[in-house]
């Protein structure tokens, strides 16, 4: 059970708090595959109170609000007025309206002097770009000292790539990442960490999306989360296979 300000636990333990929930609810949709990611990168963040965020591709807000409320003073932005407009109003639902300001702006461009702010943090934002160049613009207006986390989608999971090929008609313009541009993100930067999420774990969606039974649901995730580490661990070569990446990039 974790119970730390930095953790998250699961949405329907018995034992979850209530800001445990709202927080699981602030990632959104897929939730339950975001806890164990959120679970992981949090930490690296460590005390937000003060601490200046930028969040790209912020849609409705839902990082911006949740990295809010523990104490970070963020500026999320987008490139669609009607999105932000959505996560002001999702800050606002949550009192933290004071300490996010969103602002329409393009990743690959962004309006900030050097040396801006301590985190930079995005969600499913880089497949949309050209991942070197939001890199370097992140690398330019961190601080020293500060880390940049991108959590991305990676390309090579069979199941996933079958679901976007038969029904994500976009997916085929979208960039995609492999191991070889998490390391090219990375070398943009001084330092690069990553860790790779759900490769069996996705199978617990056919009791979700398939046929919708939440007890089987949950069984299925808990036990393919341990399969995936046991396997993660065993054969390492399996990452590129993940659904989902989660990059720390340092500058130092
Ligand atoms: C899949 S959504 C993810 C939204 C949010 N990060 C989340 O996890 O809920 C991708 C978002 O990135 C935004 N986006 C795409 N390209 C962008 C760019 N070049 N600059 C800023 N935002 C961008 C889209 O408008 C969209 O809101």
């Amino acid at each position: 059970m974790l119970k730390s300000k930095n953790m998250l636990t699961l949405k329907g333990q018995r034992s979850a708090s209530r800001s445990d929930s709202v927080e699981a609810d602030l990632l959104l949709w897929w939730e339950d595959f975001y806890l164990p990611i959120f679970a992981y990168i949090l930490p690296k963040m460590g005390e937000l109170e003060g601490k200046k965020v930028l969040e790209l591709g912020t849609g409705t807000g839902g990082t911006a609000t949740l990295l809010a409320k523990r104490g970070a003073s963020v500026v999320g932005i987008d490139l669609l007025p009607f999105r932000l407009t959505e996560a002001r109003a999702r800050a606002a639902e949550h009192d933290v309206a004071e300490s996010v300001e969103f602002a329409l702006m393009d990743a690959m461009h962004l309006a900030f002097p050097d040396n801006t702010f301590d985190f930079i943090i995005s969600k499913s934002v880089l497949v949309f770009t050209d991942h070197t160049r939001t890199a370097q613009e992140c690398y330019r207006v961190l601080k020293p000292g500060g880390k940049a986390i991108f959590i991305e989608n990676m390309r090579h999971h069979p199941a996933v790539w079958l679901y976007r090929k038969a029904f994500l008609r976009y997916s085929g313009k979208l960039h995609y990442f492999s191991l070889h541009d998490v390391a090219a993100v990375g070398a943009e930067f001084e330092g690069l960490e990553h860790r790779e999420f759900h490769l069996s774990a996705v199978g617990a969606l056919f009791w979700q999306k398939g046929i919708s039974i939440p007890l089987f649901y949950r069984w299925t995730f808990g036990i393919l989360k341990v399969v995936d580490a046991v396997l993660l661990k065993c054969f390492p070569f399996l990452k590129r296979f993940c659904w989902i990446t989660a990059m720390i990039c340092h500058k130092d």
